[in-house]
């Protein structure tokens, strides 16, 4: 069976873009592949957070996780820094990667532009550097991502073949496997901005736990224009080309039979409205359910365990070949 591993980070309300561009492929993936789902706590270190805050947010996006529909009997759910072999090989990788093709990943200039460069952590520049080290652990085929994560697999591609290329094979190269509807899904108030969990845009992020009538309301309230014509148009008409977006992979199909027979926003924004409040109904059931059995730690725990059984093997042959020596 061919590979997948992807990975979520516990920074925020998981929201309806990482449910559409990501998580939801990952529960269909887990059914014909060997699959890996990781919450990536390492990478939230890159900004700083409250501790308790990040320990609370870790364990609830594995629920999340879960209450979406990845099933621990057929896919290994578990925690990115429960396996050290993530921090280990991304030191070996850091020593393959460069400085100028870290400073062209986009989501790195764009931080390091609002927040400054100075002040930005080291780990923020390293970021992809880890990521690449998560995917090549477990030797994965593909690796099912959102849109604005393109760039950071084609680094971990880059690495992947410098690294075979110098030291041997060791690594699977992976493929991005990124959703044809919804791999890109805008802020609702801001639709020029992707929605995100560190958004400061509460009206324009729906999360996937919101109640029906906050998301009614906020796609109701969703930021369109002045025009009156439904069309899918990102750069002229971004606010309603989300919207026929969201519908359109809600209810899976394309943007184009999604926009057909609408003349009017009121009647797009109801109907998306019901899509949405529709799709994310059995993720809130679930997770209800699950925060009552609270059963996620020990999940988490098997599923370290069973990571372990790849990521292990896999950073033993890094080692040999670069040249450290075994350990007794
Ligand atoms: P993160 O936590 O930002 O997002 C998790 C997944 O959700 C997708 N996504 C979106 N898709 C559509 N529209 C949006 N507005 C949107 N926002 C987020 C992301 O593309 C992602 O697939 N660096 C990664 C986490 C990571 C990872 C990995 C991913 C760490 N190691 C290894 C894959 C493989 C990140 O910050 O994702």
């Amino acid at each position: 069976m061919p590979r997948v591993l992807s990975g979520i980070q516990p920074t925020g309300d998981v929201h309806l873009g990482n449910y559409l561009g990501a998580i939801r492929q990952w529960v269909e993936h887990q059914h014909h592949h060997d699959a890996y789902f990781c919450v990536v706590d390492l990478h939230a270190l890159t900004v700083p957070r409250d501790p308790a805050h990040l320990r609370a947010r870790t364990l609830e996006t594995a629920q999340l996780l879960l209450a979406a529909g990845l099933d621990p009997s057929v896919c290994t759910l578990f925690v990115q820094s429960h396996r050290h072999e993530h921090a280990e090989l991304a030191w070996v990788l850091q020593c393959v990667a460069s400085i100028g093709e870290l400073r062209r990943m986009t989501q790195f200039k764009d931080k390091a532009a609002r927040e400054g460069e100075e002040a930005a952590r080291v780990g923020l520049f390293t970021y992809p550097v880890l990521q690449a080290a998560d995917i090549l652990l477990y030797q994965a085929d593909h690796v099912p991502v959102g849109d604005e994560q393109r760039q950071h697999l084609e680094l971990c591609r880059d690495l992947a073949e410098r690294f075979n290329h110098r030291y041997g094979e060791v690594f699977t190269v992976p493929e991005a496997t990124v959703p044809a509807v919804g791999a890109r899904i805008m802020d609702l108030q801001v639709p020029t901005m992707k929605m995100s969990k560190s958004s400061e845009s509460p009206q324009g992020t729906i999360s996937i736990l919101d109640d029906p009538e906050v998301v009614t309301r906020k796609i109701k309230r969703a930021v369109t224009d002045t025009e009156a014509e439904v069309r899918y148009d990102p750069k002229d008409k971004p606010g309603v080309s989300n919207l026929l977006t969201i519908l359109a992979a809600a209810t899976g199909r394309s943007v184009e039979d999604a926009a057909a027979g609408y003349t009017q926003y009121g009647p797009l924004k109801a109907d998306t409205a019901e899509a949405v409040v529709e799709l994310l109904a059995p993720v809130r059931a679930r997770y209800r359910e699950l925060e009552v059995e609270k059963d996620a730690a020990a999940i988490l725990a098997q599923g370290a365990a069973k990571a372990a059984s790849v990521a292990a093997p896999t950073v033993t042959r890094a080692r040999e070949a670069v040249g450290l020596l075994p350990r007794a």
